[in-house]
């Protein structure tokens, strides 16, 4: 009988700018595992219908990205108690023929701070730009993981409100908004932006902070990693702050997907390799 590789995938729209094909095909590589990996771009509307193939060709798991990471809830047969808190799904995996939603965004992000900066967010004051998705993930995990205090900063205060509201559905920790431009009386750890702010295409967009605010006794940390090195990360080394960029939390939120299929850790220097190769190829 042929052996025939295993199917995986990412679904987003558009998805053609998406690393996760060369992060797990670089990764399946390497362990010698016999699978594919491939993107598809799915409009809102044929979601139902390609959710549905994918169960019929037996798919052993996919990504899932903007549009579609709240939408693909509905067609789960459940999802974990991340996924739901956070309201998004990243990753489907197969378990007992059951197809689970997972949300790997906000523990890629903890995973990369600890790798890359040795960061323990433990009892730790941190202020976030941005009341998305994004921000959304990586709160619940930091609080999870037992901050100090959260300060929520967006130009619409009323949805850094209701991410607040939501968020103190969950966690004991004092979660706390604030306007734009301004900031905490108290020293901040751990400042990070979740704003397209500072993204090929955004770049002429303001800063979400005043520099002068940025000292050297806070860790800065950006999740645009393109470009990998950000106006604010730059103005963050200036100072003398730590910082921490983008692709950790993009390799290690695949990491965790792969986890969650093969039930072993990948190699997350190959993944992160293959993204920054890919990234270079775009330059070019
Ligand atoms: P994601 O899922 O990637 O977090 P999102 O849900 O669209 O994306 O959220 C983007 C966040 O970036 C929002 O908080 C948005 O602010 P508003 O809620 O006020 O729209 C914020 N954002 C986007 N562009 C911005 C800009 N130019 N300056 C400041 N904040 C910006």
């Amino acid at each position: 009988m042929a052996d025939f590789p295993a199917y995986f995938a990412v679904i987003g729209h558009p998805v053609g700018h998406s690393l996760s094909p060369v992060m797990h095909l670089a990764a399946f590589r390497s362990l010698g595992i016999n699978a594919c990996y491939t993107g598809y771009d799915v409009e809102p509307e044929r979601l139902r219908e390609v959710a549905s193939a994918m169960r019929t060709l037996h798919f052993r798991g996919f990504n899932v990205t903007i549009p579609h990471k709240s939408a693909i809830m509905d067609l789960l047969d459940e999802c974990t108690p991340e996924a739901v808190r956070i309201g998004a799904v990243n990753t489907v995996y197969v378990k007992d023929n059951r197809w689970i939603g997972d949300n790997t965004d906000g523990l890629g992000y903890l995973s990369s701070l600890t790798h890359e900066l040795d960061f323990d967010v433990r009892g730790k004051r941190v202020m976030i730009f941005g009341a998305g998705g994004a921000a959304r993930g990586i709160a619940d995990a930091l609080l999870f993981a037992g901050i100090d205090a959260l300060w929520i900063v967006n130009r619409h205060l009323d949805k850094a409100t209701y991410l607040a509201e939501q968020l103190a559905m969950h966690h004991i920790s004092q979660i706390s908004v604030l306007e734009a431009g301004t900031w905490p009386e108290v020293q901040i750890d751990l400042l990070i932006n979740t704003t397209p702010v500072g993204m090929q295409g955004h770049l002429a967009e303001e800063l979400p902070i005043a520099t002068d605010y940025l000292n050297e006794r806070m860790v800065v940390s950006d999740i645009v990693y393109r470009p990998m090195v950000t106006p604010l990360l730059t103005a963050a080394a200036k100072v003398g702050a730590r910082t921490h960029g983008g692709l950790g939390m993009l390799v290690e939120q695949g990491a965790l997907a792969f986890y969650r299929w093969f039930g072993v850790m990948p190699p997350v220097s190959v993944m992160r390799e293959a993204a920054l190769e890919a990234m270079q190829r775009e330059r070019t």
